[in-house]
């Protein structure tokens, strides 16, 4: 795909963070923009935002978990847009706690949103994007994807699933119009962290536990969200992956050095991460790109 000017693109959490960028960015490039999310109040910001664009807008307060309200949306976006050429499944959430003490509804909420809203806005949107002369779907995973760590169970299972799933789909369309990526961000200083919900066993990251840096749970995200990139630099780089038609999109160093962790050790690649510190020290970039 060569640009997003007169494209349709439906953003899910298009509220904040990634996909408040993704949605700026393609408004920004003449796209047309559908934008998602569960929170009313946090929506209205981004519609206000795309509107400085010379763009159509619709705005819908959708709840991925819900499978119903999933259905019912292309229709929607048919009725306003007329067409669909993209869907960004990007919304998703963390739970911090041990598997042990996470309660099977807890887990249930977070593959209910993270997985299954994936799957679900898929199933519904892709009769309409293969009827496209060009079309993408652009999953969100993680690095998270790819190698694991403690008291994040049920995130790694859903992000690991998401990224099979997308293999696989991309696999089976890869003669049709359709695209498909899958996106796999290191850290990027969103609100993830301090909206996330968590149990007392992992209320305290290891920076509290220390007695470094962050001493609350509320510090520990206003820590994770300076120090990461910053968002619409990852939504230039996820876009810059469509349109390169890169099967994984990683974003960020830190993503490609963990990455690379897996490869060398697949089982004990965290024992090579303390060697990525001075090279993520240097090559920090949180600079929000410009006119955003
Ligand atoms: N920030 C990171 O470091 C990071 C790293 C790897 C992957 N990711 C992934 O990137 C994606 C975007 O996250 P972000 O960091 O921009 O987070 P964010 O918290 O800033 O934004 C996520 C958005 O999703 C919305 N959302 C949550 N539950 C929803 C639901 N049930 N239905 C619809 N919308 C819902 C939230 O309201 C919010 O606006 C997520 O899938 C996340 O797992 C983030």
């Amino acid at each position: 795909m060569q640009n997003f000017a007169q494209k349709v693109a439906v953003i899910t959490g298009a509220g904040s963070g990634m996909g408040r960028y993704l949605a700026i960015l393609i408004a920004k490039a003449g796209g047309d923009v559908v934008i998602c999310d569960v929170n009313k109040d946090s929506l209205a910001e981004t519609e206000t935002l795309v509107h400085r664009y010379n763009v159509s807008v619709s705005s819908h307060i959708l709840d991925v978990a819900d499978k119903d309200a999933i259905k019912a949306l292309p229709e929607k976006v048919i009725a306003h847009h007329g067409k669909v050429d993209l869907v960004f499944n990007n919304a998703g959430v963390t739970y911090d706690s041990s598997f042990e003490n996470l309660a099977e509804e807890q887990w249930d909420s977070v593959m209910d949103i993270n997985l299954h809203g994936v799957v679900n806005m898929t199933r519904a949107f892709m009769p309409y994007l293969k009827d496209r002369p060009e079309a993408a779907i652009v999953n969100t995973s993680s690095i998270f994807g790819m190698v694991a760590v403690a008291k994040q169970s049920v995130y790694h299972a859903t992000k690991f699933a998401v990224r099979g799933f997308t293999e696989s789909l991309a696999k089976e369309l890869k003669d049709s119009s359709v695209q498909v990526h899958c996106v796999h961000p290191g850290h990027i200083g969103t609100n993830i962290l301090s909206t996330a919900k968590f149990n007392e066993d992992n209320e305290k990251g290891p920076g509290i536990s220390l007695g470094l840096g962050p001493k609350t749970r509320e510090e520990m995200g206003d820590a994770f969200k300076k120090h990461g990139m910053h968002p619409s630099r990852a939504a230039e780089i996820i876009l810059q992956g469509v349109k390169k038609k890169k099967a994984r999109i990683f974003v960020g160093l830190d993503a490609k050095l963990i990455d690379l962790s897996q490869r060398l050790m697949p089982t004990h690649y965290e024992k090579l991460w303390p060697l990525f510190m001075l090279p993520l020290f240097l090559f920090r970039n949180k600079k929000a790109i410009k006119d955003t």
